[in-house]
C-alpha cells in the first residue's frame, strides 16, 4: 500500500531550479492525504511569477504518478508570494510582502517603463500588486496609464490608493499635485513626500510593491532605504559605457545601503523594426554583461527599443497589456518573472539565514 512516507520521499526529487532545494524542504508540500491509493496534495508555488512553475507542477505529478500502487493523484495548484523582508516593529507597511525598488544612474534610461509593465506583468500572473511614483520632481505615471479610480481619503487619514488596470493600486504625487506647478522642494521635503507616499496609504495586503525612483542616488534613494525594509533593487541602465559607469555607481551605493541587489535590467539594448522585424544594434556593443559580472549582480534582461513601447503611454496602456506579443513585451515579461524568481531566492536565503542564527 502507498503511505504519505513513500509519497513524501518521492516529492523530494522533485528540486526547484531556482532555490536549488527540493519541494518537500521548502514547505512547498501541503495538506497531503493518502487514501486507497489515491494522492491528494497541495502545492504551493513560491510566487505565482516563477519561470520554472509548470517544470515543477509536471515533475510533482510525474514524481508521484509513478509510484507502483498510485492510482489518482489529485495535486492543487496554488502560489504564496514567500517575503524576503525583515520587519521592524510598527512597520506601517507590514501588509506588504515586498518592496522592490526601481532605480538608475542617469535619468531617461527607462525606469519608469521598466515599473510600470513590471506591475502589470506581476498583475497579470495574479499577484496583488501597488506603485509607487516616488519620482517627486517629475512624477510620471498619472499621465502615463489611466486612472479607474482616483485616491480617497479614508479612516485615520490614511489614503486609498488610486487604482489603474488590473487592480494595481497606485500613489504617485501628480495624483494630488496639479500639473503644471512645479516642484521646487528640497531635500527633507522630498523626503517627507515620498514617505507619505508610502506610509500614508492604505495598501491592505501586497505581494509586490514597486517604487519608482528619480535617477540618481538622491534624497528619495536614501529616504527610501531609511524608511522602509526593502527587498532589493533593480537597477536599469542602457549599453553605452557612460551609463554603465553610473548605473555601477548608484548600484555599489545600494549595496553600502544594505539593500540586496535582485538585479540589472539593460533598457533599449537594440532596435527593432517595427515593419520587418530587423534587429540592430544602434550603440554598439553592450557593457552591461561585463559590468554584471564585475559587480557580481544579475543581467535579468534586455529590452529592445521600440517606438511602441513610448506611443502606447499616449493611450494610456503600457505595452505589456496593449500588445503581449511585441518582442519588448516578451522582454519585459521574462525580466518579471526573473525578477519574482531572484525575489523567492532572496526569501529562501534570508530563511536559511535566519535558521542559522
Ligand atoms: N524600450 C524602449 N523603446 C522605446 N522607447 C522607450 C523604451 N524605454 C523607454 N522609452 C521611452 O523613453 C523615454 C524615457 O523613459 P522613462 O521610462 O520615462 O525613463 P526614466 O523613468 O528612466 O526617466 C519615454 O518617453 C519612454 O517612452
Ligand atoms: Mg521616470
Amino acid at each position: 500500500m502507498v503511505d504519505e512516507k513513500t509519497v513524501v520521499d518521492s516529492l523530494r526529487r522533485v528540486i526547484d531550479p531556482d532555490l536549488k532545494t527540493d519541494i518537500v524542504s521548502l514547505g512547498m508540500v501541503k495538506e497531503l492525504k493518502v487514501e486507497d491509493g489515491k494522492v491528494q496534495f497541495t502545492l504551493e508555488l513560491t510566487t505565482p511569477a516563477c519561470p520554472y512553475n509548470k517544470d515543477i507542477e509536471d515533475s510533482a505529478r510525474k514524481a508521484v504518478q509513478s509510484i507502483p500502487g498510485v492510482k489518482e493523484v489529485d495535486m492543487k495548484v496554488t502560489a504564496r508570494v514567500w517575503s524576503a523582508r525583515t520587519l521592524g516593529a510598527g512597520d506601517s507597511l507590514s501588509s506588504v510582502k515586498n518592496v522592490i525598488a526601481v532605480a538608475s544612474g542617469k535619468g531617461g534610461v527607462g525606469k519608469t517603463t521598466v515599473a510600470i509593465n513590471l506591475a502589470c506583468s506581476l498583475a497579470r500572473s495574479g499577484a496583488k500588486v501597488g506603485l509607487v511614483d516616488a519620482d517627486i520632481y517629475g512624477p510620471m505615471i498619472p499621465k502615463i496609464v489611466n486612472i479607474i479610480q482616483p485616491p480617497r481619503i479614508v479612516a485615520n487619514n490614511k489614503v486609498e490608493p488610486a487604482r489603474i488596470m488590473l487592480g494595481i493600486k497606485v500613489m504617485s504625487l501628480g495624483l494630488f499635485v496639479d500639473e503644471n506647478t512645479a516642484v521646487i522642494w528640497r531635500g527633507p521635503l522630498v523626503a517627507s513626500a515620498v514617505r507619505q507616499l508610502l506610509t500614508d496609504a492604505a495598501w491592505g495586503d501586497l505581494d509586490y510593491l514597486i517604487v519608482d525612483l528619480p535617477p540618481g542616488t538622491g534624497d528619495a534613494s536614501l529616504t527610501l532605504a531609511q524608511t522602509i525594509p526593502l527587498t532589493g533593487v533593480v537597477i536599469v541602465t542602457t549599453p553605452q559605457a557612460a551609463a554603465a559607469v553610473i548605473a555601477a555607481k548608484a548600484l555599489r551605493m545600494f549595496r553600502r545601503l544594505g539593500i540586496p541587489i535582485i538585479g540589472i535590467v539593460e533598457n533599449m539594448s537594440y532596435f527593432v523594426c517595427s515593419h520587418c522585424g530587423a534587429e540592430s544594434r544602434m550603440f554598439g556593443n553592450s557593457v552591461t554583461e561585463k559590468m554584471a559580472s564585475e559587480l557580481d549582480a544579475p543581467l535579468l534582461g534586455r529590452i529592445p527599443l521600440m517606438p511602441e513601447v513610448s506611443t502606447n503611454y499616449d493611450k494610456g496602456v503600457p505595452i505589456v497589456v496593449a500588445d503581449p506579443k511585441s518582442p519588448a513585451s516578451k522582454a519585459l515579461n521574462e525580466i518579471s518573472r526573473n525578477i519574482a524568481a531572484r525575489i523567492s531566492i532572496l526569501a529562501h536565503e534570508s530563511k536559511a539565514k535566519a535558521e542559522k542564527m
